[in-house]
């Protein structure tokens, strides 16, 4: 797949979307990272709750090639997950997501995320968004037997 190949970034609609399709897609691009799976009931009960957006990236074909949810509270939004399918990554799909979603949150004071500080494509993906780093969580997420910190960004 070429950054030409079509797919279309619409909001993540529950009635529509088969919520087992995403927490598949979270687990595979979530694997051995530290970071928890969520479950197919997690995914269902976090786009139920009031201020949660997502948008997905779907290709022609109607397979799930990425996906962002982020979350608004008062005036705060945070960015709670983002994953590309290994087989479409490096194309610019996350880019596209989160500028839909920082779009949408725009009105928010501040947008918020935690990335693990080992992960230097999400890093240079977020830097190129211009977040930066506002504090640390020391050995947040746990990798085998040794854990590791979060950033936590804000734009
Ligand atoms: C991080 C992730 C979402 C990036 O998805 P992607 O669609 O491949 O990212 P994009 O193609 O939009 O990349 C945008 C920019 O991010 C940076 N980037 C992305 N992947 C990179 C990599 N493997 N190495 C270095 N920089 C990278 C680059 O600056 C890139 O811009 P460029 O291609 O013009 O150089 C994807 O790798 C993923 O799902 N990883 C596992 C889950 C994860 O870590 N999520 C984030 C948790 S906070």
């Amino acid at each position: 797949m070429n950054k030409a190949k079509k797919y279309k970034v619409e909001i993540i609609d529950k009635r529509v979307f088969c919520v087992k399709t995403l927490s598949e897609l979270h687990a595979i691009c979530f694997h051995g990272n530290g970071k928890e799976y969520w479950s197919d009931n997690a995914f269902r009960v976090l786009l139920g709750t009031k201020g949660t957006i997502g948008f997905s990236a779907v290709a022609n074909d109607g397979c799930l090639l990425g996906f962002v949810i982020g979350r608004s509270v008062m005036d705060e939004s945070e960015v709670l997950t983002l994953c590309v399918s290994p087989t479409a990554r490096r194309k610019g799909i996350a880019k596209n997501l989160m500028l839909k979603l920082i779009k949408r949150l725009s009105a928010s004071d501040r947008i918020l995320l935690e990335v693990a500080a080992s992960n230097d494509c999400a890093l240079a993906l977020y830097e190129s968004l211009g977040f930066k780093q506002l504090g640390l969580r020391p050995a947040y997420y746990k990798k085998g037997n040794s854990r590791i910190d979060a950033l936590i960004l804000e734009l």
